[in-house]
């Protein structure tokens, strides 16, 4: 195939792909398979290696992210992001009808639409490519975070149809449930900090360095407005639905209204409809339908006079505070949790509410015998938002944080710039001993299924388990007969448990088949914060045993691919730690895994002879994972940064600027993915 043929190829190739995009993540109606999708993709992909100069910055081979933003340029809006006008009443939704009317001076046509909780973003077009994507910011400014949303599989980067030569289009980016619960379940696990809420979850995304981390996270995007000089239609429904041809997703929960009766029908239909949606909305959009009324109406310097939000009420009771618990998470975090006056709330009985942190207390300044309201919004757990003051009683007690751990005692600690407090005595603090025991035992680390939360507790309440390596300690006649009445909670009925021959052979079988579990589980299991199983992996791979781990300074560990700097710091200061020394002493004697098993280290070849590489960038032929798999296939080794003790840096399409300075100043050879591809081929 020649240049030309082939630039109509790449090109027919592309558009294929973006349409069956737009099919899937648009329409969520895809029409191919995933394996015939795959086909074309992998055609194109082979393509634009054979003639790089042709790859276009809108081929859909750029959606897998790869680009580096240390800081995001801003950039002045070319028109205002206004915020909307917020109601949470019929009646101030009357008064805006009413006040349009008299200005325009007759009845006129609404536009109904949800209001998506997520963040707002500014897309530019011009001649039917997406140019620049802007964040709110102070509405004046934002920040131009185009690499992180070329990402978004459901945003074209070209357009198809009869669109204006220049627009915007705002709408909203945002991260659906599923997704969201699935990000907060890997944070946890790692020992980081959930999102509070989707919404969140989206900005955190939106505002990361590298594309390619957030072209892994599934964010979407729904767009609401257009604007611009030379707008195709008269009325806002209709550029929407232009948009939609042109490949936007527009959502389709969207009315023309020509009343009030109808209006309200929308509201109240959605208030039970938003409880299906698999992502947040917090109201409704009300919006002049005509363009040129719209003009008329005007804006003030905060919102437009031709739109309103109607805001659905998180529902909200008001209760007696009766006092203060506070609770230590197996990261030794802890938690102020009210007690409450039980009141019905959205349903359900509510007795308990989160009072979020020490800072959060003081600022609602609540005492206890204080009237709260609680409020059940998009998070689960019930929260304390504010206090009547004046239904204070004369004898409510103000609320001083606790100073020292309730379960241990130890001074609690905060680190600067933090809002929670910790109990730093890891190691005898009875919650987070248990915390550790659960998650050794738990299915991805040691996977002893017979032991379970609740037999853990008994193990512990009779001093028979207070630490991992006693485990392996456990006889059958310490343990047949134990016995225990667990008491009923909010949501489990009162259950009585006694170990009988069978439970306990179970018990004791389960524990000695874990001695089997490799050693990348291993050390996933010792509980050392940040170490999740994709980094224990790693160590293992790395390092080959446990000694090794130990022995590693901080530069061997940031050394390794995706281990970054409070990675490195936490594992050090674990093997620093007597104790946990002498527990991984015991665990050996015993026969645990504490080395990789040979399987896992025969490499399939080592040309690479254990050089290590710096993988930047965005590859032809090879996801970034799978060059990273080629490089340890053949023997060579991954690391995330460039320092002295590197040998190559394997560099594809938009290598990071900061990667390539260092690699120069530091002389390490700079090679491309053919030259790589030659390597390994020798
Ligand atoms: S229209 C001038 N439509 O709500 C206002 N906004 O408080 C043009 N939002 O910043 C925005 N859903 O982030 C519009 N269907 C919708 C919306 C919506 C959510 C957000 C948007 C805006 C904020 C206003």
């Amino acid at each position: 195939m020649n240049k030309e043929e082939a630039k109509i190829k790449i090109r027919k190739l592309s558009e294929e792909i973006e349409k069956h995009n737009y099919n899937y993540y648009v329409l969520s109606n895809p029409v191919i398979s995933d394996y015939d999708f795959d086909l074309l993709l992998d055609e194109l992909i082979d393509l634009e290696q054979k003639f790089p100069d042709l790859i276009e910055p809108d081929s859909p081979t750029q959606r897998v992210g790869g680009e580096i933003t240390k800081e995001f340029k801003q950039v002045t809006h070319k028109y205002p992001m206004l915020s909307l006008s917020n109601t949470y009443s019929e009646e101030e939704v009357r008064d805006f009808e009413k006040r349009i009317k008299k200005i325009i001076g007759h009845k006129v046509e609404y536009v109904c639409e949800l209001k998506y909780d997520g963040v707002a973003i500014c897309l530019i077009y011009k001649n039917g490519l997406l140019t620049q994507a802007i964040t709110r910011g102070d509405g004046v400014q934002g920040d131009d975070v185009i690499a992180n949303v070329k990402t978004i599989r459901s945003i074209p980067i070209k357009l198809h149809g009869d669109f204006p030569d220049e627009f915007e289009i705002r709408g909203e980016i945002y991260y659906p449930h599923n997704g969201f619960k699935k990000l907060n379940d890997e944070r946890i696990e790692i020992g980081e900090d959930p999102f509070a809420n989707p919404r969140n979850a989206a900005s955190g995304t939106l505002k990361m360095q590298d594309s390619a981390e957030v072209a892994k996270r599934p964010l979407d995007c729904i767009l609401y407005y257009l604007l611009g000089d030379k707008l195709p239609n008269k009325t806002h429904y209709n550029n929407l639905q232009d948009a939609k041809r042109w490949g936007f997703k527009i959502s389709k929960n969207i009315a023309i209204c020509k009343n009030l009766e109808e209006i309200f029908e929308f509201i109240n239909d959605w208030n039970e409809g938003r409880k299906k949606l698999p992502f947040d909305i917090d109201g409704v959009v009300i919006k002049v339908n005509s363009i040129a009324e719209q003009e008329k109406l005007g804006s003030t310097a905060k919102s437009p006079r031709w739109a309103i939000a109607y805001k659905y009420k998180a529902e909200r009771a008001l209760t007696k505070l009766l006092s203060i618990d506070y609770q230590v998470g197996r990261t030794g975090a802890v938690t102020p949790v009210a007690n409450l006056k039980p009141i019905l709330l959205a349903g359900t009985i509510v007795k308990r509410a989160s009072l979020h942190n020490a800072d959060i207390i003081a600022q609602l300044d609540v005492r206890i015998g204080d009237m709260v309201y609680v409020e059940k919004g998009g998070e689960i757990i019930p929260k304390i938002v504010g206090v009547d003051i004046s239904k204070r009683p004369e004898s409510a007690v103000k609320v001083k944080f606790i100073k020292n751990c309730p379960e241990c005692g130890t001074k609690l600690v905060r680190k600067e710039g933090e809002a929670i407090f910790y109990c730093p005595n890891e190691l005898d603090c009875p919650p987070q001993i248990k915390g550790k025991l659960e998650h050794f035992i738990s299915r991805k680390a040691m996977n002893i299924d017979s032991l379970g939360e609740g037999k853990i507790e008994m193990l512990y309440d009779n001093n028979l388990v207070l630490n991992i390596a006693d485990l392996y300690d456990l006889k059958y006649e310490q343990l047949f007969g134990l016995k225990k009445i667990f008491p009923e909670t909010e949501n489990k009925k009162e259950r009585k448990v006694s170990f009988k021959d069978k439970t306990v052979k179970n018990i004791l079988n389960g524990i000695e088949t874990s001695k089997q579990v490799p050693f990348e589980r291993v050390l996933y299991a010792l509980g050392i914060r940040y170490v999740g199983e994709t980094v224990a992996k790693k160590l293992a791979y790395f390092h080959k045993n446990i000694d090794n781990i130990k022995k590693a300074t901080f530069d061997d560990l940031v050394n390794i691919d995706e281990i970054g700097e409070k990675i490195a710091e936490a594992v050090i200061n674990y093997f620093k730690n007597k104790k946990y020394l002498e527990t991984i002493e015991r665990l050996k004697n015993k026969g645990i895994q504490f080395e990789i098993s040979k399987e896992t280290t025969a490499v399939k070849n080592n040309k690479l002879d254990n050089k290590s590489f710096v993988v930047s960038g965005v590859f032809k032929d090879f996801s970034r994972d799978e060059i990273k798999k080629l490089i340890e296939d053949y023997g060579g080794r991954n690391v995330s940064s460039v320092s002295s003790k590197t040998d190559f840096i394997l560099a594809g399409e938009n290598m990071g600027p900061g990667k390539f300075k260092k690699a120069q100043e530091l002389n390490i050879p700079i090679i491309s993915e053919d030259e790589f591809i030659e390597m390994v081929k020798k």
